[in-house]
């Protein structure tokens, strides 16, 4: 899993540790002491054998991407059977990541792409070595991918701006990251269709004013998220989230593929999303920026 050492990564690891049986869970984290933190909290609730650990991975890096699988990789030769991309942040003032890409689109989208594609050969190998069970891709994405949905700005997806230098703001950015990221998931899905041995989802946990997602927003706003928007009907909580997670890797959601999971169901994600024209844009352009030009859609 991404993240996961707090919020809704946090909530279902919980649930994964304390309920599922002989799994190996690793935490792909950032931060040392926050991972460490997020490790010891998650000791509590670990039953059946089960296990959790953390390694490190920054989303704001390719190279660490690329270490990150490759320690994967190399750790478990019989392959990993699920991966959870639950990670993501929303940064107010643009910021460039060491590969010259805008932040929110990075982390967000661009790095856990790339981490997809490079951890499919050992999502394929695990089901080889266990083919009960296909291997299972969770996308943790957002209602907010869809244009007209919540307040404030985006998605507002073009070339011209995907890097942000035209009137940022993070939250449209953020927005932006995500639709990206639900386009790539169909496209993901559409190069398994045939195969087996892995499927792939996208999940919404809902809106969850409660979590660190708006860590790097204003005072005011933090307090008025933490107070009054998580009282709305239209809240959900940490644990809530969690639940959402740990459903579209489990049951009858991990046999289906390009599946899009809300609070309300099995749902579509947005038209925009589903353009066939946009979608290989946005695929193309993602490949050519993480280094696969060669992976063409399908
Ligand atoms: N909260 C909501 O209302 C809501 C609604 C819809 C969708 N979501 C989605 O749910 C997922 C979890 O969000 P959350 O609300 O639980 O937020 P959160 O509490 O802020 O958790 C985000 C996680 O991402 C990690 N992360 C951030 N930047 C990273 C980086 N560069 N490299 C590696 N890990 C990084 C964080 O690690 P650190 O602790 O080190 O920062 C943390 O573990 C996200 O994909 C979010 O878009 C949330």
């Amino acid at each position: 899993m991404t993240g996961g050492n707090v919020g809704i990564g946090f909530e279902c690891a919980k649930r994964i540790l304390g309920s599922l049986d002989n799994v190996h869970l690793i935490l792909g984290c950032r931060n040392e002491q926050r991972a460490e933190q997020g490790v010891k909290n998650l000791l509590p609730f670990v039953a059946n054998n089960n296990t959790v650990e953390h390694r490190p991975l920054d989303l704001a890096s390719f190279k660490s991407v690329r270490l990150f699988a490759d320690n994967i990789i190399s750790s478990f030769p019989l392959g990993i059977h699920t991966l959870i991309l639950n990670a993501a942040l929303v940064v107010q003032t643009r910021q460039l990541t060491e590969d010259n890409y805008e932040m929110n689109m990075q982390v967000t989208h661009l790095s856990q792409f790339l981490l997809t594609q490079l951890l499919l050969p050992s999502l394929r190998a695990s089901y080889k070595a266990c083919p009960d069970e296909a291997s299972c891709i969770v996308f943790v994405t957002s209602a907010l991918h869809m244009a007209g949905i919540g307040h404030g700005r985006g998605p507002e997806l073009t070339i011209e701006n995907v890097d942000g230098s035209v009137d940022f703001d993070g939250m449209a950015a953020y927005r932006s990251a995500k639709l990206c990221q639900v386009m790539c998931m169909h496209g993901i899905a559409a190069s398994l269709k045939d195969d087996d041995a892995v499927n792939v989802n996208a999940v919404s946990p809902g809106f969850i004013p409660t979590t660190d997602l708006k860590r790097d927003s204003g005072f005011a706003l933090r307090i008025l998220m933490n107070t009054v928007l998580s009282r709305i009907g239209a809240a959900s909580t940490v644990e809530e989230g969690g639940e959402r997670v740990f459903a579209a890797m489990t049951g009858e959601a991990r046999i289906k593929n390009g599946a899009y999971y809300t609070r309300d169901g099995e749902s579509e994600t947005s038209e925009e999303s589903r353009d066939p024209v946009k979608q290989k844009f946005w695929w193309d352009w993602t490949c050519r920026s993480v280094g696969l030009e060669s992976l063409s859609l399908p």
